[in-house]
């Protein structure tokens, strides 16, 4: 039998003889094997096709070892099944047919079968589980969670100020309760489907939650990933982890949702959290701009960061936010193999 992955022993809340390491984004564009790839077919294409996203998730694994790997996909594939057509315009990122809006777009998006749409994310899964049990590397699956969803559905792209999602907020709420409940059913279903058809660990990405209040985050947010996280049927209790922006200002409602791992930003005091009575692992927290030092500084950093968190006790070494694509490969193997060789 293999040994549990430090990952999961980690997400467990249990201690670490060194911390676990991945990186968000760690599948993507700071890779030239990626970019190589990314010559000959765009980017729903890659995340479309089980073969390609399959190739993409392990990319990173070959080349640095990682301690989990995270499923090549999007958060936008759920707005899609619902019937949300988007592209993804180099250079702006995603852009919406049309945005929802209106009683009438809400009305429109059908979340009853949607999440069998989906069926090329669960082929990928199925492809992957073979080749990464033969490392006894774990399968991070992942969704959207329905605030940050929503957000991409009603901007129709990114926004930096979410302004037609706050519009919404405070001139229609029940209009908005009623499209983040249809993203809710989905990403269950989804979600669901992940775990059926393998992946060993869940993530919830709620980015853009960061830009709200806490009251409206505790309304508009909480419960719906407390809702999400508990309609699971998760027999083997994988441990889901919640990520968002300015964690901490809501670590106390994450707390709540019954998650088994916050990923915390790097507004977090990262040791003093660690130390802290708490009920769950903690993911997490380097500024990814860190890894543009000089790789002696970047070394030391590392290295001052695991005397800081020492005893590992569920804690999984991470960034704040994900990798950027002008991110040098060699600095991603720097932090890699100083976490390793401690
Ligand atoms: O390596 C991994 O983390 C796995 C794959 C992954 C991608 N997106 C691939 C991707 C994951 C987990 C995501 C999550 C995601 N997607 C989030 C939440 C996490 C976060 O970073 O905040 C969000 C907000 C999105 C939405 C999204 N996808 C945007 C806004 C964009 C365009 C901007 C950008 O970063 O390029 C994407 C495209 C995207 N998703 C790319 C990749 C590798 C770039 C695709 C390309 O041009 O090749």
């Amino acid at each position: 039998m293999q040994k549990t992955p430090l990952y999961i022993t980690a997400a467990q809340g249990n201690l670490t003889s060194r911390p676990p390491v991945w990186m968000m984004r760690q599948a993507g564009r700071y890779l030239p094997e990626y970019r190589e790839l990314r010559k000959q077919y765009n980017f729903k294409q890659m995340m479309s096709t089980p073969d390609l996203a399959t190739e993409v998730t392990l990319q990173p694994i070959r080349r640095f070892q990682m301690d989990a790997a995270i499923l090549f996909s999007d958060i936008l594939v759920i707005p899609e099944s619902l019937g949300c057509k988007f592209d993804f315009i180099e250079s702006k990122g995603p852009v919406f047919e049309t945005p929802i809006r209106t009683v009438k777009d809400i009305e429109n998006l059908n979340s009853d079968h949607s999440a069998q749409n989906i069926d090329y994310v669960y082929q990928a899964i199925r492809q992957l589980k073979p080749q990464l049990n033969a490392l006894n590397t774990p399968l991070v699956g992942f969704a959207g969670a329905p605030f940050t969803v929503a957000s991409y559905m009603i901007e129709g792209g990114s926004s930096a100020s979410l302004k037609q999602t706050k519009l919404l907020m405070v001139q229609n709420p029940a209009l908005l309760h009623q499209l983040l409940q249809k993203i809710t059913v989905t990403t269950i279903n989804y979600l669901n489907a992940q775990i059926e058809n393998g992946v060993e660990a869940l993530q919830l990405f709620d980015t853009w939650a960061g830009l709200l209040a806490w009251d409206d985050f505790k309304n508009l947010c909480f419960p719906y990933i407390k809702t999400i996280i508990q309609s699971l049927n998760n027999p083997n209790r994988i441990p889901i982890t919640v990520f968002c922006k300015n964690t901490s200002a809501y670590m106390e409602l994450l707390a709540q949702t019954g998650c088994d791992v916050i990923s915390v930003d790097w507004t977090v005091n990262l040791p003093q959290l660690l130390k802290s009575n708490r009920s769950f692992a903690v993911q997490g927290n380097l500024d990814p701009h860190w890894l543009y030092a000089p790789h002696n500084i970047l070394k030391d950093k590392i290295q001052l960061l695991l005397a800081e968190t020492k005893p590992y006790q569920g804690y999984i070494f991470n960034l704040g936010h994900g990798l950027m694509p002008d991110i040098s490969p060699d600095a991603v193997k720097c932090v890699v193999d100083t976490i390793k060789s401690s």
